[in-house]
């Protein structure tokens, strides 16, 4: 990463590393707390002092459809080496622990660019009323984390991980260990409906496969797919 800026408090670090677009460098912004976090279609993402707020601001080429994987996977892999157990992807942007999720990742293109936002709650003590599938490591884990320290390590990870994507060496069976509910009932939200079937797996082109109940394949790839449920 070319640059990192650290706030304290910003409105939302996807704005402000969309800001650098012009710049064409990449770089990470990284706030303790968000007026204005916002999630998928157009959640508001609660951001209290106690989370991560990180945004990248990448140009990756024709790796763009895989950064919500590519960020997933960078963040549970820091974790991992904070002794943190028991994560996984619900395919393909929520880091969750059991059925609950601790992480979200937003993925926002501009033309060439993309702001990757990645939303981690770390030290949260309590959520509003509404959120009870949410939780936070300190409520799963029972222990405060370094949250600038913990920035840093998902910043590290993320990066081995884009540049072996870059290298065409991120391959979908790195990803698909961490994938929750392979084998198992799901139902897949697109645009055009739902579908209900059984997960099992990515394919070579990272499409997700999704045995229906007639029994007929059925490949999803990143566009469609709005949200999994187990
Ligand atoms: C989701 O699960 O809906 C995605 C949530 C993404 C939240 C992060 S927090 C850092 C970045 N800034 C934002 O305003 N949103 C993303």
């Amino acid at each position: 990463m070319d640059r990192i800026l650290r706030f304290k408090v910003v409105s939302s670090t996807q704005d402000v590393a969309r800001r650098f677009i012009p710049r064409r460098t990449e770089l990470a912004v990284i706030a303790l707390q968000q007026r204005k976090g916002r999630g998928r279609h157009r959640r508001p993402w609660h951001s209290p002092a106690g989370g991560l707020y990180l945004s990248l601001l990448l140009f990756p080429g024709s790796t763009a459809q895989l950064l919500p994987l590519v960020a997933a996977v960078g963040v549970i892999r820091a974790l991992e080496r904070s002794r943190v157990r028991g994560l996984h992807i619900l395919w393909p942007n929520d880091i969750l622990v059991g059925d609950k999720k601790i992480c979200g990742i937003l993925a926002e293109q501009h033309q060439d660019a993309v702001v990757c936002g990645i939303g981690i709650n770390v030290n949260i003590k309590r959520f509003p009323a509404g959120m009870e599938h949410v939780t936070s490591l300190w409520l799963e884990f029972g222990r405060k984390f370094a949250i600038p320290a913990l920035g840093d390590s998902v910043l590290r990870e993320i990066e081995t991980v884009y540049s072996r994507a870059r290298a065409g060496k991120f391959l979908p069976s790195d990803a698909s260990r961490y994938i929750t509910g392979i084998g198992e009932p799901a139902t897949i939200m697109t645009q055009r409906g739902s579908v209900a079937g059984t997960v099992f797996g990515i394919d070579d082109d990272w499409a997700l496969l999704l045995r229906d109940e007639a029994g007929v394949i059925r490949r999803y790839t990143y566009g469609q797919v709005r949200r999994m449920q187990w």
